[in-house]
């Protein structure tokens, strides 16, 4: 028997999802190659843990930029081996719904299709992330009543007002989680001269990230090479220090809210000032992102449940739109579209 998969290629993480069984791998979107032949030595966990560690001979790269594919050899290669560990069905080939980010043009659509045809499937299904992490947080997307949803993945953020299974307004941006990172990176070297590296600056982030001021001190310590002495050295970074740099980046985001809120009809908006706004991804947990966004635009803002989880189990969940009419009885649009 076939098992339907769905998968999230994102930016910082690849995730997949069995029909009847749930997410079943979460591993981060990293491959290590030899650099002598290409041979691809490690994915995911294995690789990560290799990055900014890397001898002469090897080398780990992030082969989704932006939410896009940047190297399909690479995404191909790393779907593979990660499918491979799900034991799914050579015999009968399963069908496949992936995500991809709100905009993305026809050549990106192309390679996220074709990598995942690479594999062997029967049919390729296309879902937006918005829509994914919006029935991910457990919304009825398919009602006419108006929800605003935000996706703060790694690398893109997708902004969408969302009803009848629709996108009515959206806005996808390439300010996102990792924004984070690269600021704290930025911050370190101006202040204290010191360069770190990515896997730090993430690391410093989970710590002591944070956009509103904290209610407590917290420090962090950060190793990395002085740029005028070229020698190691730790300097210890404060939460309190950190958070106007990090805000700034937050403020970008609530902008982008602000427009789409400004273009969406308004018996919509009459729904999301009611309903407030939800946030979905990896990137929304940064502390105080809820509230700076809040008091922005004035409309309560929620952190999903599982906000990281949001966009797989929503694709996993629309396995079942596969094959459905275009529009139901009551009007809405089937959320999946077929990449054809
Ligand atoms: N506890 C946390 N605090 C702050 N940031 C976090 C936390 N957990 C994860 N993140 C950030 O969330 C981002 C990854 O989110 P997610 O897994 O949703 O992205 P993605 O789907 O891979 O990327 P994209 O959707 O942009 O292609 C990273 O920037 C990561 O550092
Ligand atoms: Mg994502």
């Amino acid at each position: 028997m076939s098992v339907d998969i769905a998968i999230d290629l994102g930016t910082s993480n690849t995730r997949i999802y069995i029909a009847g069984k749930g997410k079943f791998l979460d591993e981060p979107s990293v491959v290590t190659i030899n650099l002598d032949n290409d041979d691809v030595i490690a994915v995911g966990h294995d690789a990560y843990s290799m990055m900014g560690r890397t001898s002469q001979r090897l080398s780990t790269i992030e082969p989704i930029v932006g939410g896009v594919i940047s190297d399909f050899y690479l995404v191909e290669n790393m779907i593979k081996i990660q499918l491979g560990k799900a034991n799914v069905s050579r015999v009968v080939k399963p069908r496949v719904v992936a995500c991809i980010p709100g905009e993305i043009t026809d050549v990106e659509r192309r390679a996220v299709v074709n990598s995942i045809l690479s594999i062997g499937v029967r049919s390729v299904s296309l879902i937006e992330a918005s829509k994914a992490a919006a029935i991910g947080a457990g919304l009825d997307i398919r009602s006419p009543h108006g929800r605003l949803v935000l996706d703060i993945g790694g690398g893109t953020t997708d902004i969408a007002v969302i009803s009848l299974g629709d996108i009515s307004v959206s806005r996808s941006m390439k300010v996102a989680g990792n924004s984070f990172d690269e600021e704290i990176i930025r911050y370190v070297r101006r202040k204290y001269n010191l360069i770190i590296g990515k896997v730090t600056a993430q690391k410093a982030k989970f710590e002591i990230g944070a956009v509103i001021k904290p209610e407590a001190e917290k420090k962090y310590t950060v190793k990395g090479r002085n740029t005028v002495t070229g020698l190691p050295q730790a300097v210890e970074v404060s939460n309190t220090e950190l958070f106007e740099d990090l805000s700034e980046i937050a403020i970008q985001i609530a902008s982008q809210v602000q427009d789409v809120l400004e273009e969406t009809p308004p018996e919509l908006v009459g729904d999301i000032y009611k309903d407030g706004i939800v946030l979905t991804g990896g990137g929304s947990l940064i502390y105080g992102l809820d509230k700076l966004i809040g008091s922005q635009v004035k409309i309560d803002v929620h952190i999903a449940d599982n906000p990281s989880d949001c966009v797989i189990n929503g694709c996993g969940y629309s396995l079942k739109y596969i094959g459905q009419e275009e529009i139901d009885e009551n009007g809405a649009v089937n959320p999946l579209s077929m990449p054809y």
